[in-house]
């Protein structure tokens, strides 16, 4: 059975570096102390930009190295060239950099990320060897939320070789469950899995993937220690992606003792 994959956003958290190092030697003494129950699990740490270098260096000197890598939360469509503000492929490879999540509903609908936009990103990253980590989730749970969902993928995978959208990982995070949205609470895994059927057949009927070359599909959107285990139990899933509990390094802690 290949490993759950349990992925870190950091989103712009913590406010210094100190405080990034004591979240990793947090884990890292737990993972010590344990690490032989964690043979199940890969983590990915997505920090900021600016705290990435420093944290790779902080992942190979602890219990961290055999089970982590390393994730960007964004990449910009170009390589190089004029774009103040933005990180290339190429400058996140450098750093030791694996994963980057891209098409996050915070990008999607804060700063108006189109699906053309995410699609140029993901692009970019598979040039670069990357493993982009695509979100997709509906906004509102609503009468077209199966339509929404469908549309969102079969747009950000536009033109897409089957294979790269197999070396692909998909996060499907309701908008919704999101827990800095506001009335926002997890989805289950029952309704969860009606979503995740939604993107099976989508992938398998419009972007004409066969079965065993489907992408690994993660589960966002208030994952806690509370519910973790649902998630990480179920064998629809491959993993989980947490967003504000992954900087909370003790309730982190306990969503790494439910995998
Ligand atoms: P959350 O965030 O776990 O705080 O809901 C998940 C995400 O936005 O990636």
């Amino acid at each position: 059975m290949d490993k759950k994959l349990i992925v870190a956003n950091w989103k712009n958290h913590p406010n210094s570096l100190a405080e990034a190092q004591q979240i990793l030697d947090f884990i890292d003494e737990y993972l010590g102390s344990t690490e032989s129950r964690f043979s199940n699990i890969g983590l990915v740490f997505c920090p900021p930009f600016v705290f990435i270098e420093e944290v790779a260096k902080i992942l190979k000197t602890s219990h961290l190295v055999s089970q982590s890598e390393l994730g960007a939360q964004d990449i910009f469509w170009d390589d190089s060239g004029s774009s103040t503000g933005e990180i290339s492929g190429p400058m996140l490879t450098k750093l030791g950099v694996r994963y980057v999540i891209i098409g996050h509903s915070e990008r999607r609908w804060k700063l108006n990320e189109s699906n053309e936009i995410v699609n140029k990103k993901l692009r970019v990253a598979l040039r670069n060897e990357l493993v982009p980590i695509v979100c997709i989730g509906e906004k509102t749970r609503d009468d077209n939320f199966r339509e929404f969902v469908k549309e969102q993928l079969i747009a950000t995978f536009n033109g897409l070789f089957t294979d790269e959208i197999s070396r692909c990982i998909i996060a499907y995070e309701p908008v919704w469950a999101i827990s800095t949205n506001q009335g926002s609470r997890p989805d289950t895994p029952e309704s969860a899995n009606e979503s995740l059927k939604i993107i099976e057949n989508t992938l398998i009927r419009d972007c004409k993937l066969e079965i065993r070359n489907l992408p690994k599909i993660l589960y966002g959107g208030s994952i806690t220690s509370a519910n973790a285990k649902d998630f990480l139990h179920n064998d629809k899933f491959d993993g989980v992606l947490v967003g504000g509990a992954s900087v909370n390094k003790e309730e982190f802690i306990k969503i790494l003792s439910q995998a």
